[in-house]
């Protein structure tokens, strides 16, 4: 087991033009403090690294290929945050990365996004993506192209969705997590929207502001187990359309809705009198009495 290490790198070095921050752990490699351009080099170094994580830096360019250029890359992360002159994401920056990539993070700057260009992902077979910041309005099937063939988690926080299209799930049969959470015009869901996603098991659409539910949006996930909608603004849960729609839902989030507590310890009943195993119903964080 190797010793997790700390270096700081200089000029000199290939990793950047000027002192960069490097943490290795085995073989995940954290770099940040990166200025200026992201080179082609800045695996050489570094034997079997499997993940890379860039964060907190003033990256302005990557050289293509530089996020794949070792083989053993299968996860990487892009954390531009808090960096307003984060370059344009096109498909030179993922270049090599076609056969390798499983996992992919990115999150771009909130007040200042960068851009993901429509065909950057085009050749990646990801397993699990996942999107902060980028701006999208319709989440459609051409939001980006991507080989979803192989997808099985999914991930869009803060990504300005008002409306997601009834097809956008069609062809992402194997997801097994989604989350779309934090858009604050998203106010509902299309009717079956989620039918062809017979896999999801969990379900994280915490504070957008859903206002009305009828529960066949849900119709078509026989396996879900969890579904979070805290911090919307639904003022009424059905038991019974849930329990016909969510029929192995072993855990629900309901926090920071617009039912009163009370009305909630209700349904939360009438739900667990339904179900045929045990649910949770998370709904407060103490009790009704104490409001
Ligand atoms: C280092 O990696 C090991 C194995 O992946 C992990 O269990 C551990 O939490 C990591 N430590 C830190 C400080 O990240
Ligand atoms: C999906 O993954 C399998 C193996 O895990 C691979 O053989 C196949 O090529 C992948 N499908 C696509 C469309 O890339
Ligand atoms: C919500 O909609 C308003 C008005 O169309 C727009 O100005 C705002 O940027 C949107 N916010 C988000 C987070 O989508
Ligand atoms: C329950 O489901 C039925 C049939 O799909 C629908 O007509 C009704 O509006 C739903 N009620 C609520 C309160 O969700
Ligand atoms: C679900 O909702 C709670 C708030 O009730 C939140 O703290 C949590 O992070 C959410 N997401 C997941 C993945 O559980
Ligand atoms: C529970 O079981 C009963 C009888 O076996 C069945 O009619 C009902 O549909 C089941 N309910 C759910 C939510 O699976």
């Amino acid at each position: 087991m190797n010793f997790p290490t700390f270096l700081t790198i200089f000029l000199f070095h290939p990793v950047s033009n000027s002192a960069a921050k490097i943490y290795q752990n085995a073989t995940e490699l954290y770099i940040s403090g990166l200025t200026g351009t992201f080179k082609y080099e800045i695996l050489s170094d570094f034997a079997d690294v499997s993940k890379l994580k860039i964060f907190d830096n003033r990256v302005t360019k990557i050289e293509p290929g530089a996020v794949c250029s070792s083989p053993s890359v299968k996860s990487v992360e892009l954390n531009f945050a808090g960096n307003p002159g984060a370059p344009t994401l096109t498909k030179d920056v993922f270049r090599l990365c076609q056969f390798q990539l499983q996992q992919l993070f990115i999150r771009l700057d909130f007040d200042n996004p960068s851009q993901i260009d429509k065909e950057a992902l085009r050749d990646l077979n990801l397993r699990d993506l996942s999107l902060q910041c980028h701006k999208i309005g319709i989440l459609d099937q051409d939001f980006l192209t991507l080989n979803t063939l192989n997808l099985t988690r999914l991930v869009l926080s803060n990504c300005y969705i008002h409306e997601i299209d009834k097809h956008f799930f069609s062809r992402m049969e194997k997801l097994e997590e989604v989350e779309i959470s934090y858009n604050r015009n998203l106010t509902h869901l299309p009717k079956n929207l989620f039918i062809k996603t017979p896999n999801l098991k969990r379900l994280f659409l915490q504070y957008n502001r859903i206002r009305e539910l009828e529960w066949d949006e849900f119709a078509g996930l026989n396996f879900l187990q969890e579904l979070n909608l805290s911090g919307n603004r639904l003022a009424y849960f059905d038991a019974r359309n849930i329990s016909e729609n969510l029929p192995n839902l072993r855990r629900l989030k309901i926090l920071k809705n617009l039912l009163p507590c009370q009305l909630k310890e209700k349904f939360s009943s009438d739900l667990k009198s339904m179900m045929n195993h045990s649910v949770e119903v998370v709904y407060t964080r103490f009790s009704c009495r104490e409001y």
